[in-house]
């Protein structure tokens, strides 16, 4: 695997193959920023349609740029080489050794198992790869999709931040998830 800042790494996994974001994706990211069933579950902030000069902009100067704390990579279907999603490491804590996870499927490829495969892919390289410690993830109560995904892969709710969020006339709750190297390389408990 090349080094996390060489631009050129492909992580593969079983549906997917994850890859640094270069300027061929930013119509993949624009196409997710504008797609507001996944900001209603993804973002604090009211859906808000993005012109695609500023966002081209916003790709080339910060999106798309990994550095010490932010970690991007475009999700690619391995078979057709079709980019159908992002996850990402974001504040990537090296002294304590962890981070926070994001993760997205555009809404048109979702349900055929991309979104645990990516989010899987991106544990392996982050625990075995990385070696962090330990692995967290907030997501809205009413994100069904994304509870089940964390949850199938052995992420445990470990708070909640109460009535964070004011979507569609009421208060939600944000739950935050976590899961440690311990329990991803050895899930049975077994020595
Ligand atoms: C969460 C997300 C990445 C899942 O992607 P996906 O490719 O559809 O996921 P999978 O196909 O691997 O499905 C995972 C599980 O979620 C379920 N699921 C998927 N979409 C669902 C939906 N809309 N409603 C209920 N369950 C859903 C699947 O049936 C599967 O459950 P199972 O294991 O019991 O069979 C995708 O829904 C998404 O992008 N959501 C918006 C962004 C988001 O919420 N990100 C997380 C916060 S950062």
């Amino acid at each position: 695997m090349e080094s996390e800042y060489s631009g050129i790494i492909k992580i593969p996994g079983d549906l997917v193959y994850l890859k640094n974001p270069d300027e061929s994706h930013c119509s993949l990211y624009y196409a997710l920023a504008s797609d507001s069933n996944l900001r209603y579950y993804s973002s604090d902030a009211p859906f808000r349609k993005v012109g695609k000069q500023t966002f081209v902009q916003y790709y080339l100067n910060q999106l798309m740029v990994p550095n010490e704390n932010y970690l991007p990579f475009v999700v690619v279907d391995s078979e057709t080489d079709e980019p159908v999603g992002q996850v990402h490491a974001g504040r990537l804590d090296r002294d304590n050794h962890n981070c926070m996870i994001g993760f997205e499927i555009l809404t048109c490829y979702q349900r055929r198992g991309y979104g645990t495969d990516a989010v899987e892919t991106l544990l392996d390289y982050l625990f075995f790869d990385l070696k962090l410690n330990r692995i967290g993830a907030e997501v809205y109560e009413f994100n069904t999709a994304s509870r089940k995904v964390l949850e199938n892969l052995g992420f445990v709710l470990e708070g909640t931040l109460s009535k964070w969020l004011f979507r569609g006339g009421k208060y939600w709750d944000k739950l935050l998830f976590g899961i440690l190297a311990s329990d991803w390389m050895n899930p049975d408990g077994h020595e």
